[in-house]
C-alpha cells in the first residue's frame, strides 16, 4: 500500500501506479461521504485553500470549491481579471503574496505549461494542478480512470480509446499516463495534424481514422477541438471533422455495446458527437462529473496531510 508524501500534485507523469491506486481508493471512501445526510467532514478544518484560475472554468473550480467546503476548509477564490495579475504583477510575486497570508495549498489553473513546476519548486506551500496549458490535468485523468474502474471493475487491459484534439489536450496527456501506468492499451485517434506519431514510442497505438480507434474499444473518450489554443487550421472545417470523427448513430455502430462513452466537458454538441450519444445509455459524462468531487476531495486530503 502507497503512502502519500508529496506536497504537491503537477501531473500523473510523476506518479508511481500506487500513489494513483491510492487516489482512487481514498476517492471511493469520499465518495460515500457525499451519500450521506451530512456531507461534510473535519479532514481540512483549520487549513486554507485558494482557487486561483487564471483560465475559464466551470467543472473544475465548481467541483474543487464544493470539495473544499465538504472537508470544512477556508476558501478564497481569485481569477485573472481581479487579480493583480491585471496590472503587471508577476505570477511568483502574486503566490508569495498569497502564501505569505499562511494559505495552505493554491489550487490553480493557468494557459502557460509548467507554471505549477515553477511555483511549487519556490512555495512551501502545497500547489495543485487544476489544467496548465495542453500539458496536464490530473484530476480530469484520474475522475476518468476513477469512472471507468467503478464501471468496469478494473483498468488493466481494458482498450481505451481517445479521439479527437490529443495536441492540444491535457486531459490527454494526464489520462494517457494514467492509464498506461495502470495496465490499460491505449489508443488515440483524430486527423493526423492532431494526433503526434512520437505519442508510440511510449506504447501508444495511434490511427488516422474513426473505425479503427473505436473499434473493440471498452471505453471511448472523445475531446473538445480547443480553438483556443490552436494557432494554425488543423482540418479544413467543423463539420468535415464532425463528419469524420464525429460520434453520432451511425459511427457508434463501431462500438461495442457496452462500451463507455466518457467526455471531460464542456461539449460540443454535433461535433465531436452528437446530442444523442451524449445523452444516450452508453454515456457516463455526469457520472464523471460527479465522481470528479470525491477524487478532488481525495487528492485535497492526501496534501493537507502532508502540509
Ligand atoms: N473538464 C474541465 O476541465 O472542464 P472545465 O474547463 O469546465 O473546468
Amino acid at each position: 500500500m502507497a503512502v502519500w508524501t508529496r506536497k504537491d500534485l503537477i501531473t500523473l507523469y510523476d506518479l508511481e501506479a500506487d500513489e494513483i491506486r491510492l487516489i482512487l481508493d481514498t476517492a471511493a471512501e469520499f465518495k460515500k461521504v457525499s451519500e450521506r445526510r451530512i456531507k461534510k467532514v473535519p479532514a481540512l478544518r483549520g487549513k486554507t485553500v485558494v482557487n486561483f484560475f487564471v483560465e475559464p472554468s466551470t467543472r473544475t473550480r465548481t467541483s474543487f470549491e464544493l470539495a473544499e467546503q465538504r472537508l470544512s476548509a477556508d476558501i478564497i477564490n481569485i481569477s485573472a481579471s481581479t487579480s493583480s495579475l491585471s496590472k503587471g504583477e508577476t505570477l511568483l510575486d502574486t503566490a508569495k503574496n498569497i502564501e505569505a497570508l499562511q494559505v495552505n495549498l493554491i489550487v490553480m489553473r493557468h494557459s502557460a505549461a509548467g507554471s505549477h513546476y515553477f511555483l511549487a519548486r519556490r512555495l512551501k506551500c502545497g500547489v495543485l494542478n487544476a489544467g496548465d496549458g495542453a500539458h496536464e490535468h490530473p484530476t480530469q485523468a484520474l475522475l476518468d480512470i476513477f469512472t471507468i474502474r467503478e464501471k468496469k471493475g478494473k483498468i488493466e487491459g481494458l482498450n481505451v480509446s481517445i479521439v479527437g484534439d490529443i495536441l492540444h489536450s491535457r486531459v490527454a496527456r494526464s489520462n494517457i499516463w494514467g492509464l498506461l501506468k495502470l495496465g490499460a492499451n491505449v489508443t488515440i485517434g483524430g486527423p493526423a495534424t492532431l494526433v503526434p506519431k512520437e505519442f508510440e514510442k511510449i506504447g501508444v497505438r495511434v490511427c488516422d481514422n474513426l473505425k479503427d480507434t473505436i473499434e473493440g474499444a471498452d471505453v471511448v473518450n472523445l475531446l473538445r477541438i480547443q480553438h483556443e489554443r490552436q494557432r494554425a487550421s488543423y482540418f479544413p472545417s467543423i463539420s468535415e471533422y464532425a463528419s469524420i470523427f464525429g460520434l453520432n448513430k451511425e459511427t457508434v455502430k463501431y462500438l461495442k455495446p457496452d462500451a463507455l462513452i466518457m467526455h471531460p466537458g464542456p461539449i460540443n454538441r454535433g461535433v465531436e458527437l452528437d446530442s444523442s450519444i451524449a445523452d444516450g445509455t452508453q454515456s457516463v459524462i455526469l457520472e464523471q462529473v460527479t465522481n470528479g468531487l470525491a477524487v478532488r476531495m481525495a487528492v485535497l486530503y492526501l496534501i493537507a496531510g502532508c502540509i
